[in-house]
């Protein structure tokens, strides 16, 4: 495997930890490394709890794993080939302060996190053409049903929660998160709640 700081160089790099067929849809699916690397920096801090919402093969909480080893980072992530790739990635690297987990969102307790990341994980409910696979059910109502599930969860965590969200929509988060920064564009926004 060589020296495991080249899977941190760049995009290229760090996919090469996948099988072909999840590493050719990287570009659409899963999170850039500077985009990972800006998130993490945001919410990453000694010895908090971060959960990837829709965490699929793993990537940001890898790369943000391996710049702060002092904080551990979550996945959960609804399709179980997914988490299977991420933990042979995870073991591959040698993190210790990663975990994931195999259930879908609304099966999980918020309250054991906290700081959020999520890369527009619903958008599958509504973007017909661009999916993963087929082993999960998808509809609009789901999407609406998970944005809102979301939004709710969220807004029940204490003030001084952090989230950042790539590409989302920003409607998973209320009025009670004060927009931080926005990077990329307004593609990368990161959010603190302040009430
Ligand atoms: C765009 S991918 C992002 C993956 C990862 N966060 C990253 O940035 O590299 C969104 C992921 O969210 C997952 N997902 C969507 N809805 C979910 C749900 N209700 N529960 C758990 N995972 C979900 C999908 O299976 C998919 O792997």
């Amino acid at each position: 495997m060589g020296n495991l700081k080249n899977f941190f160089r760049d995009d290229q790099s760090f996919d090469r930890l996948y099988p072909e067929h999840f590493r050719c849809i990287s570009k659409k699916h899963w999170t850039p490394l500077l985009v990972a690397q800006q998130a993490a920096e945001f919410l990453a801090w000694p010895d908090a709890k971060i959960l990837d919402i829709g965490s699929g093969v793993g990537k940001f909480c890898m790369i943000g794993a391996k710049m702060y080893p002092g904080t551990v980072f979550f996945g959960v992530e609804q399709r179980q080939e997914l988490v299977s790739c991420a933990e042979d990635a995870r073991k591959t690297l040698g993190l210790q302060n990663v975990e994931f987990i195999a259930v879908n969102l609304v099966q999980l307790d918020f309250s054991g996190f906290d700081h959020f990341y999520f890369y527009n994980p619903f958008f599958e409910n509504i973007d017909f053409a661009n999916r993963i696979d087929d082993s999960v059910e998808t509809s609009v109502a789901l999407y609406a049903y998970y944005t809102l599930y979301l939004r709710t969860k969220l807004d029940n965590m204490p003030v001084g929660t952090r989230v950042a969200s790539y590409q989302g929509p920003g409607n998973e988060v209320s009025e009670n998160y004060l927009l931080s920064q926005s990077l990329l564009g307004g593609l990368l926004n990161m959010y603190i709640k302040t009430r």
